[in-house]
């Protein structure tokens, strides 16, 4: 009797500390956008640009983060029935977005690119596009924007390296994606079988997007942000992502 009284003992006062002093920040991604969000593949853990920042704001506010990979137009939704707190992913701050979700202020500068395959030399720009077979990832700004080319016949999917591999194996004669992943992807695979064109089609910024309701939260990233960018770390993080 007395063990078991020392052990419900012993649980009850773990779990009560537990939830006072650790108060967890759930963030969805979709973890097939390199630099900003991949998976690891030694350590199978999720990293890059937007992975480190996310820990980084989760510390400065005493949240410990945990990341769900999901697919990227499942993120929204996510927030929308609260399987997630936050979306760290790349997502461009939009509009139509902004009637879903709140976002924080702008944490990186970003836009679409095209990418060819490195002999192709007919396609130079988005007027260039009007016509052809692109690749998108299903639910992006690029998908969005490769739609509204003249007469392409436009193919989504669920990631971006599906997309980037369509390319790759000639069923499309481009990809339409953001202008970071864009660089990425090419110099990883030694920027032999493909080259990016087109000046950015517009500027895009990145937010983390919160519940419609959550203002309080949307308001502790801003807070946390602010303060990052104040004390170096957001440089920090940066720089070990895209150089100086
Ligand atoms: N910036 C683009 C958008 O918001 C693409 C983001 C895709 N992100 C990702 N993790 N796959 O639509």
């Amino acid at each position: 009797i007395i063990v078991v009284l020392i052990a419900s003992f012993g649980l009850v006062g773990c779990s009560k500390e537990g939830a006072s002093t650790v108060k967890v920040l759930k963030v969805g991604t979709d973890a097939g956008f390199a630099p900003f969000e991949f998976q690891d593949e030694k350590s199978k853990e999720y990293v890059g640009f937007d992975m480190d920042l996310i820990k980084a704001l989760g510390k400065q506010m005493g949240y410990e983060v945990q990341i769900q990979n999901m697919n990227f137009d499942g993120l929204i939704p996510g927030l929308e029935v609260n399987s997630i707190d936050a979306v760290a992913s790349g997502m461009t701050i939009t509009e139509a977005r902004k009637q879903k979700v709140n976002f924080t202020k702008p944490y990186y500068q970003a836009g679409l690119t095209i990418v060819v395959k490195n002999d192709n030399n007919a396609i130079k720009n988005f007027k260039d596009l009007e016509g052809k077979k692109i690749a998108v990832q299903i639910g992006t700004t690029g998908a969005a924007e490769a739609k509204k080319i003249k007469d392409a016949q436009v193919r989504e999917f669920n990631n971006a390296p599906e997309a980037f591999m369509e390319l790759k194996a000639g069923g499309v004669d481009a990809v339409v994606n953001d202008k970071p992943v864009n660089e990425y992807y090419i110099a990883q695979s030694g920027s032999k079988d493909a080259k990016t064109v087109g000046e950015p089609l517009q500027a895009e910024e990145y937010g983390i997007a919160v519940a419609k309701k959550n203002t309080e939260l949307a308001g502790k990233l801003d807070k946390a942000l602010d303060e990052l960018k104040k004390n170096g770390e957001y440089e920090k993080i940066y720089v070990k992502w895209f150089g100086k």
